[in-house]
């Protein structure tokens, strides 16, 4: 995977990484991005990302964190946040927290007022009594994805703090599904109504 050393003329591009010019990059980036240095890749992503952000509950140091923000990244997300535990298992991740934004609120209570000063409406992502099922819902533009975690699901305090609560359609036996699956599919819901329709 990826490109070897540069070839030809040495480039003069202050978004290079030398290390990686002379060595080749390896890194799973779209092509667009071969040789960047990471803070050049951050920073290019950070004029374009999209207006979603999405928040997963740490209790118990869900191992699902990871693979939510990998996703996170491809749809390029404006932040993750984590709330809970400050601490989680970056493995599923595969480094992509590198290019993207990621918050910690210790409580519910401190999302919420992270969303109220900013304007931004709290969506949950559950199968609990209320919610309405995903397939139809008009999700806003401007908005985040608050998923729970493996178990216990979505905590009373953030189904309290949501406005809406979506539930995925399943038709098999199960009760639920992996919540990093649920993230990506919710997160794709968006990505169908808003993405490049800026
Ligand atoms: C494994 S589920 C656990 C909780 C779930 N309420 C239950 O009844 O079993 C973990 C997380 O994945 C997400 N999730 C899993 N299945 C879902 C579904 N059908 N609809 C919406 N979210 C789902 C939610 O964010 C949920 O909090």
């Amino acid at each position: 995977m990826g490109v070897g050393p540069w070839v030809g003329d040495w480039p003069q591009d202050d978004r290079l990484d030398p290390e990686l010019l002379r060595d080749g990059d390896r890194r799973n980036v779209v092509d667009a991005y071969r040789y960047w240095t990471v803070e050049a890749i951050r920073a290019d992503l950070d004029t374009r990302r999209h207006p979603l952000h999405v928040v997963i509950e740490n209790w118990k140091h869900d191992l699902n964190i990871g693979s939510v923000v990998r996703t996170a990244n491809a749809f390029n997300v404006a932040a993750v946040h984590v709330v809970g535990r400050r601490r989680w298992n970056r493995r599923g991740a595969m480094v992509t927290d590198r290019y993207l934004h990621v918050e910690h609120h210790p409580d519910v209570d401190d999302l919420v007022a992270w969303a109220q000063a900013d304007g931004v409406p709290l969506w949950g992502v559950d199968n609990v009594a209320g919610s309405v099922p995903l397939e139809t819902a008009r999700l806003p533009r401007s908005c985040a994805l608050v998923l729970g975690q493996e178990g216990t699901g979505l905590s009373d305090e953030a189904v309290a703090a949501c406005g809406t609560t979506l539930a995925i359609g399943q038709f098999g036996s199960t009760r639920s599904i992996n919540a990093g699956a649920a993230a990506a599919i919710a997160m794709h819901a968006w990505v169908r109504l808003h993405a490049g329709h800026s």
